[in-house]
């Protein structure tokens, strides 16, 4: 679409869509907030009597009190839970003939039969302790021969003679090793399991980000019930009780992060009981706000429900409401001039300030496939009206202003090159006042011929011309790029291969901040130096998300040959989280290694490679009524005007 004939349309829509957010009458976050949290003041940390609401609470094993759970509102959950513990503890204790390898917490993968049985049975506190302590002996052992075959570089050297099935397989024992048990089910995967670093930070933690491609590659593996038990678990910490200094954010939020949790059971000195303990941004460095966990939580659930053809996890009444509050967080109404979400720097897989603020391409993509796939998923009712009105409502105005304002290729930059500046009317070429003067010189030189991607950020003024290879490639995936587009960032992808892959696939972003701009952008972070971590460092993990991109737009090729280099080095490189330096030669100097999202990320490359059709459970394609709401409101669009079966526009 050129601007000329973008600018019409956006007049229209402007017009015809007098409000694309949503608040939904007498429901709003407010009122939650206000409710909720006068009971308990002005709490820092949140009290027992909450934290108990999601303890070893056993609802995935038992089909009353899934019922129940599915009756309950918001509020009463707070008041229950007590009784399930002892259900939990005789699951742990008892579940020892378990089928999958322990997780070092004592617990073993129990399937729903076994469970079911052993739901009743009384077991003493003192079993409890001894298995745990066996357990505990058991890894302090493991953990030890790892670290001294580290040290000893006996793992170094036997890796170099493994070949690529030896390498999934190794991937597979790894990622097998990283599950988190609670009360005896999987329910996620740890984020690193580095015998080498004495300092775990949160990295013991499970993290809802990096769980979705061990979530994925068990999908794909057959194995569903770890990620429903992830969905259905965090789904209860949305409803968590969450503070910050006295100030809480949205209902609607998800944690980034969840431990779980031995702890002395009240009033019982001789028994545990395991408790999960999210952390939703507040204990987080730099305090940041999880944004995308909630929009990943929907992409997964969508792909559970594809993968496994069991419906009934997303039509669970407890689920639906837990995509609506998702929804009315992201839809609600505020200052916002633009139809994409507004966010802080660092509320996504960058986690630290790195100039991300405002609008960032990667959230942009991530909601943009929330809303596709909450669409899909919802249960027609009345009182959701409103909501799938105002949803379909943002994808159209959404999809226009990426694909329009985000796009960047040789021919747009010359475009802005030229702009004039400071035009006061409705109806200006340069909408946002951008200065041809911001046009960096690296991107005048690094723009290839053939190719363009969707820049990093759109702000008044500021156009963040950085290449961000997560929101690249998820746009392609969930077609919020034009197949147009979609090709030509593959394009690019390739023409720049030597930037972006280099020695180790992928980039995160491109190029790197340096000297006075680092110092002011990133806070002088050392952590983010130049070609490092979040500041163009590369990410093994980031494969999967090519993978799908590429399968999409059938060009598998391009995915297989960074498989290929990928595979290289990954494991004897003990599978870090990423690599530093503008040709990514170095092991990141603080990345930890047996990162899980990076062995995951090679598996689910591997398994989609091995088999693209399966890709479909994460793909979107093209709405076709979407591009029809887009086109009938474009009288000069190139594809004509197809009959509408549904407007959007109300
Ligand atoms: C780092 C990454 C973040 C990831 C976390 C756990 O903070 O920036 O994206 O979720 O580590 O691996």
């Amino acid at each position: 679409m050129s601007l000329g004939t973008s600018k019409t349309v956006f007049q229209v829509l402007s017009r015809a869509v007098p409000q694309t957010g949503y608040n939904e009458p007498g429901v709003n976050s407010l009122d939650l907030t206000l409710h909720s949290r006068f009971g308990v003041k002005c709490m820092k940390k949140r009290s027992s009597r909450h934290r108990h609401l999601f303890e070893c609470s056993s609802m995935l094993q038992s089909q009353l009190r899934t019922h129940q759970f599915q009756l309950m509102s918001f509020h009463d959950y707070k008041t229950y839970s007590r009784p399930w513990l002892q259900t939990c503890k005789c699951q742990r204790a008892e579940s020892v003939g378990g089928i999958t390898t322990g997780d070092g917490n004592g617990s073993r993968l129990v399937n729903d039969v076994e469970t079911s049985n052993l739901v009743g049975n009384v077991t003493s506190a003192k079993h409890i302790l001894e298995f745990d302590d066996v357990q505990a002996q058991q890894l302090k052992q493991e953990k030890e021969v790892l670290a001294s075959n580290v040290t000893n570089g006996a793992i170094t050297d036997s890796f170099d003679t493994i070949g690529l099935n030896s390498i999934e397989e190794e991937a597979w024992d790894l990622l097998r090793e990283s599950v988190v048990y609670y009360c005896g089910n999987p329910i996620g995967t740890i984020a690193a399991k580095d015998p080498t670093s004495s300092n775990v930070l949160n990295y013991d933690q499970v993290f809802i980000r990096d769980f979705i491609p061990s979530g994925i590659a068990f999908l794909l593996k057959g194995e569903h019930d770890i990620v429903r038990n992830f969905i259905l678990y965090t789904l209860q910490l949305q409803s968590w009780e969450k503070t910050m200094d006295c100030h809480s954010p949205g209902q609607g939020l998800m944690p980034a992060s969840f431990k779980v949790r031995t702890v002395p059971l009240d009033g019982d000195d001789s028994a545990t009981e395991e408790v999960l303990d999210p952390d939703f941004g507040e204990a987080a460095i730099g305090r940041v706000a999880p944004v995308d966990s909630g929009l990943w939580w929907i992409i997964l659930l969508r792909a559970y429900g594809k993968c496994s053809g069991d419906l009934s996890v997303q039509e669970r009444v407890d689920v639906q409401t837990g995509i609506k509050m998702i929804l009315r967080l992201c839809l609600a109404d505020g200052f916002d001039m633009f139809p994409t979400l507004l966010v802080t720097d660092g509320s996504c897989m960058i986690d630290r300030r790195m100039g991300i603020h405002g609008h960032p391409l990667e959230i942009q993509a991530l909601f943009y496939s929330a809303l596709r796939c909450a669409r899909e998923m919802l249960t027609p009712e009345d009182g959701s009206a409103d909501l799938i009105r105002a949803l379909n409502n943002r994808l159209v105005a959404l999809s226009f202003h990426i694909r329009e304002y985000y796009w960047i290729d040789l021919k747009k930059l010359n475009e802005i090159y030229r702009y004039k500046t400071e035009e006061y009317s409705y109806d200006a070429v340069n909408k946002f006042n951008i200065y041809p003067d911001q046009i960096s010189p690296w991107l005048v030189e690094w723009m290839p011929n053939k190719g363009g991607y969707l820049i990093g950020n759109l702000q008044p003024a500021h156009m963040d011309f950085r290449f961000f290879s997560l929101g690249n490639l998820w746009s392609v995936v969930n077609s919020l790029a034009t197949v147009e587009q979609s090709h030509a960032i593959l394009d690019l992808i390739e023409a720049k291969w030597s930037d972006l892959v280099a020695e180790m696939p992928l980039k995160i972003c491109y190029p790197a901040l340096d000297g006075q701009e680092w110092q002011i952008i990133t806070g002088s972070d050392p952590k983010n130096t130049p070609w490092s971590y979040h500041n163009a460092g590369s990410w093994p993990t980031l494969l999967w998300q090519l993978t799908v991109a590429c399968i999409k737009m059938k060009r598998t090729h391009i995915a297989a040959k960074a498989v290929e280099i990928a595979e290289r080095r990954i494991s004897r490189d003990r599978w870090p989280e990423y690599y530093d330096t503008k040709r990514s030669r170095f092991i990141g100097k603080q990345s930890r290694l047996y990162q899980t999202w990076s062995i995951a990320g090679y598996l689910v490359a591997k398994l989609l490679l091995a088999d693209p059709s399966k890709a479909n459970i994460l793909i979107t394609e093209e709405d076709s009524e979407l591009v029809n709401a887009l086109i009938s409101a474009n009288p000069r669009g190139k594809r004509g005007r197809k009959s509408m079966k549904q407007t959007y526009i109300v």
